[in-house]
């Protein structure tokens, strides 16, 4: 069972004991948000009824760029389309990601043009705003942060996610799976459901505040005590869910050089362009 922990211990989980940040103003929201962890066990039970209409407006509550609102999202609740988006996202051989399959629903982020395309379009006008690359990057921050705020929402009722960066992976595929029209991609998915307590999940510490945080102006600074202090926490973290010793930089490093990392999403740039996604 997970037990319930609070302000000192939430903050020592973050961090450790080394690099602890001292002042944290504490209320009921930032201990919500101190106290996420992805959550890669559910449950086999239904989710509440009124989940949808809450997790969006929490989305749609997000700050969108000069309101322009360039997200959809679609909830796969089916479960053999679920288990379709699974083998699109479970890695190499479909089988990752096992999670995707289990949880009641994955909501799949949608950077979306489309809608103000075609509203720009139908008035005749030519929306050659849409051909450069901010136009790409501010759709897929609007729907990242809408994923966010639903994630943060689904965990105050006590609902577990974890994001899908492997809904990448087959990016045409998945959005031929799922009908999306033209100028639109899946930026990630997130599992929703209810997690299993018997299954233990930790807090995963995170980088000293002192190596992302400047002041002013970016400093640069000697980094390497910081994060050999991190490695120690990040230890002591794998060690508790038994996982194999793996330092933090080593998976820095895999990623950094391993295209088995990229799993499909060294094609996204091609499959943006004949999505009709601009670069300019
Ligand atoms: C954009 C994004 C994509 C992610 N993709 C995956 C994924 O495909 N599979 C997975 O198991 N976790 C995925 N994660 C979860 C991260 O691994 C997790 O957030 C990170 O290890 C930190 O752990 P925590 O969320 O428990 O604090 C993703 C997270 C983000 C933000």
């Amino acid at each position: 069972m997970a037990t319930k922990l609070h302000k000192d211990d939430l903050i020592k989980a973050r961090y450790g004991s080394q690099d602890t940040p001292q002042n944290i103003i504490w209320n009921e929201q930032i201990e919500g948000l101190l106290n996420h962890r992805s959550i890669r066990n559910y449950l086999d039970k239904p989710l509440p009824e009124g989940w949808l209409e809450t997790l969006v407006a929490a989305a749609q509550s997000a700050s969108t760029s000069s309101n322009l609102q360039q997200w959809s999202v679609v909830a796969v609740t089916d479960s053999e389309l679920k288990s379709k988006v699974r083998a699109l996202a479970g890695g190499k051989d479909g089988q990752g990601n096992g999670y995707i399959a289990q949880a009641p629903a994955i909501l799949l982020w949608v950077a979306d043009i489309s809608r103000n395309h075609d509203i720009t379009v139908d008035a005749g006008l030519n929306p050659s705003v849409h051909e450069y690359l901010d136009s790409f990057l501010m759709a897929s921050l609007d729907a990242a942060l809408a994923a966010q705020n639903a994630s943060v929402a689904a965990e105050s009722i006590g609902l577990g996610t974890v994001y899908i960066g492997a809904a990448r992976n087959r990016a045409k595929e998945l959005a031929e799976l799922l009908s999306l029209p033209r100028y639109s991609y899946v930026v990630c998915g997130l599992v929703v459901g209810w997690p299993d307590l018997e299954v233990q999940t930790n807090i995963r510490p995170r980088l000293p505040q002192q190596v992302v945080v400047h002041h002013n102006r970016y400093q640069a600074k000697d980094l390497n005590t910081h994060i050999e202090a991190y490695e120690e926490v990040f230890k002591t973290f794998r060690e508790g869910l038994g996982m194999k010793g793996k330092t933090w930089k080593e998976a820095v490093q895999g990623s950094a050089t391993s295209m088995e990392y990229m799993d499909g999403r060294q094609e996204l740039r091609s499959t943006l362009d004949e999505r009709g996604f601009g670069f300019k």
